[in-house]
């Protein structure tokens, strides 16, 4: 069978890369992919823009189904448009994935349906957006309510830091009408994690859990990012945690979900904040898999997830489980000059490795240009290795990484660090 991931960046890689491995797949299109997608066996890129064009050509080519990668085409109806003309498509539907995209849905979601997650209110007065905070104090937290690529949050650790947040949102409207409307919550402490299932509309099916780091340096210092490393499994989702964030966070989401008319099939991320008694809250819900998260988790993946998907789409799920590499799997991200501000384009990328059954390099933002791999955006190539810990998945993928050469390549050097201080392995 053929099919067709949406999206170009190193999620899509990893997903398209392990779609291909099935052997019921003969070819993985991905649009519009990235070099890495190019050169990989059993994918090819499609240079298409526009659900439209997406569906023409998934008819034309019989595609059994579609996965949508980002969450832009989530928000902008694809899921809808190609149900409508009878195509199959993994992924909510537009009102579903409104849980990512507004996140003043998303809060009143959960206190309606008695999901954990920080106390907040919501605003588009910036004068009853100062009062809350003044009356609140600091710490806390201003989020764009709309989908603003990671950049929509302030963590603010005095008053006047989330003020001008409100101001720069509200007023000057820097964020768009991402920031029409702003919600102000309640600071957490404790230790992230990710959490993402397969959803078909009842049943859930969890993947392996993970961990990212958002900061551009070591220490987890400097600027956020889309993320500059991940790992699988997070130490801190023990199988105590394991089975309450199934029970407190996910059963009631994809019941509540059912419940309000908007049943969610895809896949959905929970980002989660554990504190040090256990207990859970949701920072966040996202309607698609994780970047870079996704990267150690499809590495990890022994289950065909063909298959997988196949029975999410089926309203299978609870007839089947998910196989997992016991070992760690490590993604470390290799990014351009000037990422995350103003990364800079074109440097051509040496020293890429033949594929190893240990490792894999997943591309995010590269071009080929003729024969040579040139970098395309702030992300370029996450770097992805198993081992039997932590400690050695990490030398291993650093290994790799340390191969890899492109002019102004940034990396950190520490990804897994709180795995290997706190965590069980
Ligand atoms: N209530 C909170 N308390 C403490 N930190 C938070 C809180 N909400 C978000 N954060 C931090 O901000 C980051 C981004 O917030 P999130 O809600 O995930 O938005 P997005 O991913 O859309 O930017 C989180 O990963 C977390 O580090
Ligand atoms: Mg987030």
């Amino acid at each position: 069978m053929k099919l067709l991931v949406i999206g170009a960046g190193g999620r899509e890689h990893a997903l398209a890369w392990k779609l291909a491995r099935s052997p019921r797949v003969s070819r993985v299109f991905v649009a519009p992919g990235n070099a890495g997608t190019a050169r990989e066996d059993g994918l090819a890129n499609v240079a298409l823009a526009g659900i439209p064009g997406l569906a023409k050509f998934a008819r034309k080519e019989a595609v059994a189904y579609t996965v949508v990668g980002p969450e832009a085409p989530l928000a902008d109806g694809i899921v809808d448009e190609f149900t409508a003309a009878g195509l199959r498509i993994f992924g909510p539907t537009q009102a579903a994935a409104r849980l990512e995209s507004s996140k003043e849905h998303a809060k009143s979601f959960m206190q309606r349906h008695g999901i954990p997650s920080a106390a907040y209110g919501a605003f588009t007065d910036a004068g009853r957006a100062h009062d809350y905070i003044e009356r609140q104090g600091a710490p806390i937290v201003v989020k764009a309510d709309g989908l603003a690529a990671g950049k929509g949050v302030v963590v603010a650790m005095d008053a006047n830091e989330a003020h001008a947040a409100v101001d720069r949102m509200l007023l000057k409207k820097e964020m768009g009408v991402a920031g029409n409307r702003v919600v102000i919550e309640q600071y957490l402490e404790g230790e992230e994690a990710s959490f993402i299932v397969l959803a078909d509309g009842r049943h859930a099916l969890a993947l392996a859990s993970s961990q990212d780091h958002k900061r551009l340096l070591d220490g987890d210092r400097g600027p956020n990012t889309g993320g500059m490393g991940a790992y699988s499994p997070a130490p801190v989702v023990t199988p105590g945690v394991h089975a309450r964030v199934m029970r407190e966070v996910i059963q009631p989401a994809i019941t509540g979900m059912e419940k309000d008319g908007t049943p969610y099939t895809g896949f959905l991320y929970a980002g989660l904040m554990i504190a040090g008694d256990g207990s859970i809250k949701v920072l966040e819900f996202n309607c698609r898999l994780g970047d870079p998260e996704t990267q150690p988790i499809m590495l990890r993946l022994k289950s065909d997830l063909v298959t997988l998907i196949e029975r999410a789409l089926e309203g299978d799920l609870d007839q089947v489980e998910a196989e997992w590499d016991t070992r760690v799997a490590l993604g470390v991200v290799l990014a351009a000059h000037g990422y995350p501000d103003a990364p800079r384009k074109g440097d051509a990328i040496r020293g890429l490795p033949a594929p190893a059954e240990d490792s894999h390099v997943f591309h995010a933002g590269t071009v080929l240009n003729g024969k040579d791999v040139v970098s395309s955006g702030g992300r370029v190539l996450t770097v992805t290795a198993l081992g039997h810990n932590v400690r050695m998945a990490r030398r291993r993928a650093y290994e790799i990484a340390d191969g890899i050469r492109f002019d102004g390549m940034q990396l950190r050097r520490d990804i897994g660090h709180r795995a290997l201080a706190g965590g069980r392995r």
